[in-house]
């Protein structure tokens, strides 16, 4: 379009996508305050409408009238392996291998030590040395206490590795999404390679689960963990989940034996004895409030398809880099370009990222900032609509062509970045 600014191409390309997307835009579905573009969902997803009725009624009428009772009558005790099957079916498991509870850093540590039992003799975890850093954190212990090695090895180069480690590998640990730069990695591909050595895999969703088809069951992957609050928009400190494939889940021998995880929880036995099925994963008693409001967040979902949430997801992040390149061309990107690559989100290098993130939070574009230079925007597919990602980068060219990023009042470091 010759004589046509940058601005105006840019507002009748939203004005197009949005229209081409329309069936997928979900905002409804959400309440986000007026004037909020907001980027973190990859962080904490927004909140779906229908939640504070839920968790009132779960306070007031469950709680508060039918007290204990509700243990049967609401089927608090089964709220895991339901929640379980209900995020199953957003990751591509079919039910009965996905049990909600404890976080993601507890499950990693019962599918690490679970790993290492069902390979005896194999002496090895490998892992992606610039995993967040719970995941290493956990991951060493797990090793230590299952009396296995860990080894660091970046996720493009894991299958070269996975062959040379042959039968010593236990288990091949990654992220599908590196949670700094957004990058895919390939998940078929070091399922495969862990395979064909005969050892496990076992995926961290926490930046893959509702925003793209993951297809556990289709990949033949082995374990799996995740987190609630991100994508999945069950809130502040939600309950993760844990994925064990159902030709697993009779040896899937994991260490936190607890009652919740018992076969016969309510005999009472001093003996621990594992349940049947995915149940065996649970540990004590679940946090209910925190997951029943994400099963009732879980309700955004209902009636989508996880390859329309892609393809919007896809659609939003391309957006957002056209709409870089246009006004702003000399930013880093992070994040790969090529959509096989890229998961939800957008991450730009700048050496003054912090103070970036705060002055486009000034303005009303919610994003975060991750060490050591990392400007992070992440695309909740259901509630952002291209309009939305204009709106982020026009906001984002402003910022920088005021050098608002600079003002001093934007380098305080709060607790949580
Ligand atoms: C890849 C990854 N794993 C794990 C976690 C957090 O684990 P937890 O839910 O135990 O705090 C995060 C949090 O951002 C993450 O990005």
């Amino acid at each position: 379009m010759t004589g046509v600014t940058p601005t105006t191409r840019l507002r009748i390309r939203a004005e197009a996508l949005d229209g081409a997307h329309a069936a997928t835009d979900l905002r409804d579905r959400f309440v986000l305050p007026s004037g909020v573009t907001y980027l973190d969902g990859n962080s904490l997803g927004a909140l779906p409408v229908g939640v504070s009725e839920a968790v009132t009624d779960v306070v007031r009428r469950q709680w508060g009238t039918d007290l204990i009772a509700s243990w049967n009558t609401a089927d608090w005790w089964g709220a895991p392996t339901r929640v379980g099957d209900r995020i199953g079916a957003l990751i591509g498991a079919s039910a009965g291998q996905v049990v909600c509870g404890d976080s993601t850093t507890i499950n990693l540590y019962k599918t690490v030590v679970a790993a290492a039992r069902m390979r005896p003799g194999a002496g090895v975890v490998l892992t992606d040395p610039d995993s967040f850093p719970t995941d290493r954190y956990v991951t060493e212990a797990a090793a230590a206490d299952a009396g296995i090695e860990v080894e660091y090895c970046p996720p493009d180069h894991a299958p070269a590795r996975i062959a040379e480690l042959g039968t010593n590998l236990a288990l091949a640990a990654y992220s599908s999404v590196d949670y700094r730069t957004g990058e895919l990695w390939d998940l078929p591909a070091i399922t495969v390679a862990a395979h064909e050595v005969g050892a496990l895999v076992c995926w961290d969703l926490c930046h893959s689960a509702g925003v793209l088809e993951v297809d556990l069951d289709a990949h033949e992957v082995d374990l799996a963990v995740g987190c609630g609050y991100k994508y999945l928009n069950g809130g502040p400190g939600a309950p993760a989940f844990l994925y064990v494939a159902r030709r697993h889940l009779a040896d899937f021998d994991q260490p936190l034996q607890g009652w919740n995880g018992h076969a016969t929880p309510f005999a009472m036995s001093p003996d621990y004895t594992p349940a049947q099925g995915i149940s065996r994963a649970r540990v004590g008693t679940p946090p209910l409030l925190g997951m029943l409001a994400l099963e009732a967040a879980l309700a955004a979902y209902d009636g989508v398809s996880m390859a329309h949430v892609r393809a919007r997801s896809l659609s939003l992040t391309a957006f957002f880099l056209e709409c870089l390149a246009d006004l702003e061309p000399d930013l880093v990107v992070a994040t790969p370009r090529s959509e096989a690559h890229r998961g939800s989100q957008v991450s730009l290098r700048h050496p003054e990222a912090f103070g970036l993130v705060q002055a486009l939070i000034a303005r009303g574009v919610v994003g975060d900032f991750r060490e050591p230079d990392i400007a992070r925007f992440g695309f909740g597919p259901l509630y952002l609509t291209h309009a939305d990602v204009l709106r982020a980068a026009e906001e984002l060219h402003a910022v920088l062509a005021g050098n608002e990023h600079l003002r001093p009042e934007y380098s305080t470091r709060a607790a949580v970045t």
